[in-house]
């Protein structure tokens, strides 16, 4: 298979960043919101980020001849253009079962639909679909144009050459593909999850402050940033759900959330996008 046309549903920091990505790598990219809004936003902060790695010469083009390749589009039916989709809209199953379904009714049968869902069960939103062995997950990571790894997740119904084909996008995104077997969390988030979960819970039970714990893991364990501004990074709301996809999905207690996480998502504080989580931002 080979794809000149992406779409990327979701203008959020997972959407952005994956417009991004593919931009950069040549691909023409139609970037999906239903809010007008969230496109402008969306588009503005990838063009900061682009000329941010430009003035760092880490791309081999003009800024504004990438940012030229992602059309934004509130149109559902301007999908039709696009070989592949990657969806990543909120991380709710209901809607995503829904936009999958969609897609499916508007998507030629060849196009691939894949997700970028975090923990959500591929085989599922693979049986929504007419075209089951060709709907994937293809999980990136925040900040995206600067994480290396992409998850590939094979549904139980997934081709091998749908498989295939996305290992060779993460080849010319030029990142590093792990495959994952379609389980809760696949595997970075059934391991980091329970970390950020743990932490929230040292500091529910007031073992050290927010600044201790994080200092504590970026020294004494030399993460690049401390488990509660990597929850802010990532959005309290997605730690809450990856979390409550765990719990359900294993049945195990060990995977409950911190009451502390459910009331700030209660709150609002739901990190950075909201300027506020475990820090304050501006
Ligand atoms: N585009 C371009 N540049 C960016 C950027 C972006 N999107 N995001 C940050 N940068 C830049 C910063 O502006 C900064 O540039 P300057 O040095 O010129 O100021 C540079 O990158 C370094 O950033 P910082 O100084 O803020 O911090 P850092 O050196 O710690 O690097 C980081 C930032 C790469 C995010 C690093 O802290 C890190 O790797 N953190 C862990 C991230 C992580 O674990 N991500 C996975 C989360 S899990 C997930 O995403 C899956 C899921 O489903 C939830």
């Amino acid at each position: 298979m080979s794809f000149k046309t992406v779409a990327v549903i979701g203008a959020g920091q997972m959407g952005q960043g994956i417009a991004q990505v593919f931009a950069t790598a040549g691909f023409n990219v139609i970037l999906n919101d239903i809010d007008s809004a969230a496109i402008e936003k969306g588009l503005a902060t990838l063009t900061r980020s682009l000329n941010k790695l430009a003035d760092k010469e880490l791309l081999s083009e003009d800024p504004a001849i990438i940012a030229g390749r992602i059309t934004g589009s509130t149109d559902f039916s301007a999908l039709v253009a696009a070989e592949l989709v990657v969806e990543a809209a909120t991380e709710n199953e209901a809607l995503k079962h829904k936009i999958f379904s969609q897609l499916d009714k508007i998507c030629p049968a060849s196009t691939v639909l894949a997700s970028n869902t975090s923990s959500i069960s591929i085989t599922r939103l693979a049986a929504v679909t007419e075209r089951p062995d060709k709907v994937v997950g293809l999980h990136f990571m925040n900040p995206v144009p600067l994480m290396k790894l992409i998850e590939v997740i094979k549904g139980l119904q997934t081709s091998e050459e749908t498989y295939q084909s996305m290992l060779e996008v993460a080849d010319k995104l030029n990142k590093t593909a792990v495959t994952s077997q379609d389980r809760p969390g696949f595997i970075v988030n059934r391991i980091l999850m329970p970390m950020i979960n743990e932490a929230i819970f040292t500091l529910y039970e007031g073992v050290g402050n927010a600044a201790e714990i994080d200092e504590a893991m970026k020294l004494g364990a030399a993460h690049p940033m401390g488990p509660l501004a990597l929850a802010d990074l990532i959005g309290l709301d997605t730690c809450l759900s990856i979390m409550q996809v765990l719990n359900e999905g294993f049945s195990d207690s060990k995977y409950r959330p911190c009451p502390l996480l459910k009331q700030m998502v209660d709150a609002g504080y739901l990190g950075r996008k909201t300027g506020r989580g475990f820090y304050q931002y501006d």
